[in-house]
């Protein structure tokens, strides 16, 4: 969800206003999910290299967090949607930690759309914590080395549980995976767009549906291969 700073920028107004408006972008998008039937979304909110931020900045995105989970949690009741979180938590804000683990149990049953917020996520600090917590195990006699493959693997992660990202969507024209998701976006298409976070819409988001639509993906096969499977 990138480009809310340069959104407020552009209008000369303070960068906590781009946040803003890319809180309503949020609720369009999830409102879209839930309409398409899509049953996974997840959304980088906050990267574990956020909080080198200006403490202000920092601030007043925990603040419009907790706000939003706290203004959400009916519609996310009444729309059948659960909340699910991953990243290194324990450094968010008591009051947004509790805001947001009352929110996941609350809406632990639901099962239309499984909405993940990465909060104070880092790809390779998920992986760093998955290998420390498999070698406790393996120095703990529980499991063989040998018995570490790519399922017991991606089980250690945060995203356990999770399918595999089908698609990628960065906003603002740039071009990196900036330390989201490194392991599970290995077959993901990927999708880039201009368009400022703030301004992306439920019609930018069916663009960028429809062209992963147009896209044959093959998982490493030839394409009369993967043509053949589907
Ligand atoms: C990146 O834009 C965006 C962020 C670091 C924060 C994203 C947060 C929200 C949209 C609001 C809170 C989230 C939820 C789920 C309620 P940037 O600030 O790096 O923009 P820039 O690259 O133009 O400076």
């Amino acid at each position: 969800m990138d480009g809310n700073g340069r959104w407020a920028e552009q209008r000369q107004l303070p960068r906590i206003f781009g946040h803003r408006q890319g809180v309503e972008t949020v609720r369009a998008v999830v409102k879209e999910c839930r309409a398409l039937g899509i049953p996974h979304l997840t959304l980088y909110a906050f990267s574990s290299e956020n909080w080198g931020r200006p403490a202000a900045e920092v601030a007043a995105l925990m603040e419009l967090l907790g706000l939003f989970l706290a203004q959400e949690l009916e519609t996310l009741i009444t729309e059948d949607i659960r909340l699910r979180v991953i990243g290194n938590t324990a450094l968010l804000p008591p009051e947004v930690l509790q805001v947001l683990q009352r929110t996941i149990e609350r809406t632990a049953e639901n099962s239309q759309l499984v909405l993940t917020l990465a909060l104070s996520y880092g790809s390779r600090d998920e992986i760093l914590r998955a290998v420390k917590g498999l070698a406790a195990e393996v120095q703990g006699g529980e499991l063989a080395a040998s018995d570490i493959d790519e399922r017991r693997f991606s089980a250690s992660l945060d995203t356990a549980g999770l399918p595999d990202p089908d698609l990628l969507i960065r906003t603002s024209g740039e071009m990196r995976i900036s330390n989201f998701l490194l392991w599970q976006l290995a077959y993901a298409e990927l999708y880039f767009t201009d368009v400022l976070w703030p301004d992306f819409s439920a019609d930018e988001l069916r663009r960028a549906l429809d062209d992963f639509a147009a896209r044959q993906r093959r998982f490493g096969l030839t394409s009369a291969q993967s043509a053949s499977d589907s």
